[in-house]
């Protein structure tokens, strides 16, 4: 059986992987493009969702949601795509992907030589990557090594059998997934995250800002990936981030529009649109 035969199709919480893909595929092909991601397009096709269809005309509240999502994806994509680059420049050569998806960033990105990126998800998205990447002759910048394992599970113990090594300092990045874990998850997961780290460690993450559940999930389609959401930022994510041995800085999508050169024109309708934007160091 040849690749495309054998590969599994998207379902449940990863099938958003493929959709943040094809958002990625669709900012490559901008003559302005914030980042490129050649691997994007093969992600998306094989999950069914490339030639991208326009959205519908037709509900014009879905469309600008839609949109909105898409935008802020583009704008996390950038914002940790520095948050590494500085990781990097600061002599970090350990990096975690959780809930990796179809992150490309190990094949895309320039990597420091002796730099290893583990990337953490469960086993039917990274078998459908792996698929697409054999079928793209991808090759990887950076020693990449993969990591099944469901998060709710003892996932610091896989990732240290596979060789991570939580006495020299880690970037860890967390996009685009701590929305879709109940709170009691969030919190396990950056105490542990909090425990493999050494001084200097970094991290990225994106939050749910305030409100988006109720704003983008309530009449979301059965499947879509709003309709997964169960988590949003705390009320203090600096404060919360300092618990557990971290100096946060938080930055709202629309000041990083601004910079990146993709300012949002119409005024904030809200407290935030979606995507809380973190970068840490740890102490
Ligand atoms: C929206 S996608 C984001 C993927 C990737 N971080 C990116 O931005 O391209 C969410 C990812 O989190 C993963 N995920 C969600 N819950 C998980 C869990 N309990 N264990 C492992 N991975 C999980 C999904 O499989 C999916 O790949």
């Amino acid at each position: 059986m040849t690749d495309e035969q054998e590969r599994v199709r998207p379902s449940g919480v990863w099938a958003t992987a493929v959709g943040v893909a094809r958002v990625r595929a669709l900012e490559t092909e901008r003559e302005d493009a914030l980042f490129r991601d050649p691997l994007a397009q093969a992600f998306a096709a094989a999950g069914g969702l490339w030639p991208s269809s326009p959205p519908r005309p037709d509900d014009e509240a879905a469309r600008r949601r839609r949109l909105a999502v898409s935008f802020s994806i583009v704008v996390r994509t950038n914002f940790l795509d520095d948050l590494l680059r500085q990781a990097s420049a600061s002599g970090i050569r350990q990096v975690v992907l959780l809930g990796a998806g179809m992150d490309s960033r190990a094949f895309r990105m320039n990597w420091p030589e002796d730099t290893r990126l583990f990337e953490v998800d469960t086993a039917a998205p990274l078998a459908f990557k792996a698929s697409v990447l054999r079928q793209e002759r991808a090759v990887a910048r950076c020693e990449r090594i993969t990591v099944p394992v469901d998060l709710h599970e003892d996932w610091p113990g896989a990732l240290t059998a596979a060789g991570h090594d939580p006495a020299v300092p880690t970037a860890w990045i967390a996009e685009g997934l701590l929305i879709y874990l109940p709170a009691d998850a969030v919190e396990l997961l950056l105490a542990r995250i909090s425990r493999q780290s050494a001084a200097g460690s970094r991290m990225g993450l994106t939050l749910g800002s305030r409100g988006v559940i109720e704003r983008f999930g309530a009449d979301a389609a059965p499947g879509s990936a709003a309709s997964m959401w169960v988590s949003e930022m705390p009320d203090d994510p600096v404060g919360w981030l300092a618990g557990y041995g971290w100096d946060a800085d938080i930055h709202t999508l629309r000041e990083r529009a601004a910079v990146y050169g993709r300012p949002i024109s119409t005024p904030p309708q809200h407290e935030e649109r979606p995507g809380g934007l973190v970068s840490a160091i740890r102490r």
